[in-house]
């Protein structure tokens, strides 16, 4: 789905992000990245969905249906959320009734319905976050990158919406690289969790998480996920 290989982030102020990054995310595969905070992997998935351009290495993707969730939901807060949703849909000139109907099924997935009439400043932020995740849905990506998408929420909140993101993966079974702060979501989330060095950020080392999904939220209390979770904070150089 995805080929990066030896990436290379300077920005023009001289700062190096990112430099030697290789990954590679296949189709239907769920893929983490953590790392210290600074250490370049904003500007990864920047580079990743063609926002920011590389000074060495390349990038091959093979998916032209992306889509991009960042932490903050930007919604524009005098369209309904029905119509935030149908947003994109308007932009690629999307025919009226498919949009909608799209809209209409994405918003029931993410069990916002009865809300497609309210306007986003009546929504918590976790509805918004999941308003955001439904416009996301609209084009039917094939491959999704998200940035921090949970980073601010409750903690309850944030494990709700972790299991709202893994039901949409299993029934759509799309790419997904996902950046997060979180060791314990990225190891519930991903069938990989690559680990990132300080900036300029490199991988240096990966977990593979071979449990089968869906996972169950009581999983995160199993010793089988202990010992997941802290191999990736050893890698991290905590341990
Ligand atoms: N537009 C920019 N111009 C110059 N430097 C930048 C720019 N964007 C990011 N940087 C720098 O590049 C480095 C990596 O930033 P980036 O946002 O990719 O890190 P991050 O790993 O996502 O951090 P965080 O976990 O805090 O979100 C940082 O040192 C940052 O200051
Ligand atoms: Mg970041």
């Amino acid at each position: 789905m995805i080929t990066i290989e030896d990436l290379q982030v300077r920005y023009p102020n001289g700062t190096l992000a990112v430099d030697g990054v290789s990954l590679e995310l296949k189709a239907g595969e769920f893929v983490a990245v953590v790392g210290p905070s600074g250490c370049g992997k904003s500007t990864l998935l920047r580079a990743a969905a063609g926002l920011q351009a590389p000074t060495a290495g390349s990038i091959n993707s093979t998916s032209d249906h992306l889509g991009f969730v960042f932490q903050d939901p930007t919604l524009l807060p005098w369209r309904t959320v029905l119509r935030n949703v149908e947003l994109i849909g308007e932009l690629r000139k999307m025919d009226r009734t498919t949009r909608r109907t799209r809209a209409m099924d994405a918003l029931s997935r993410v069990g916002l319905t009865e809300f497609a009439d309210h306007r986003p400043r009546t929504l918590s932020g976790g509805m918004r976050m999941r308003v955001s995740l439904a416009r996301t849905m609209l084009t039917q990506p094939q491959l999704l990158l998200f940035d921090e998408p949970f980073g601010a929420v409750d903690e309850i909140t944030r494990s709700r919406l972790c299991d709202d993101l893994q039901h949409l993966f299993v029934a759509d079974r799309f790419a997904a690289l996902l950046v997060t702060h979180s060791i314990a979501e990225a190891v519930y989330l991903a069938s990989r969790v690559l680990v990132m060095s300080d900036r300029p950020g490199h991988i240096v080392g990966e977990v593979a998480v071979p449990h089968e999904y869906p996972r169950k939220p009581m999983w995160r209390f199993e010793s089988e996920f202990t010992e997941l979770t802290s191999r990736v904070y050893a890698l991290l150089g905590v341990a």
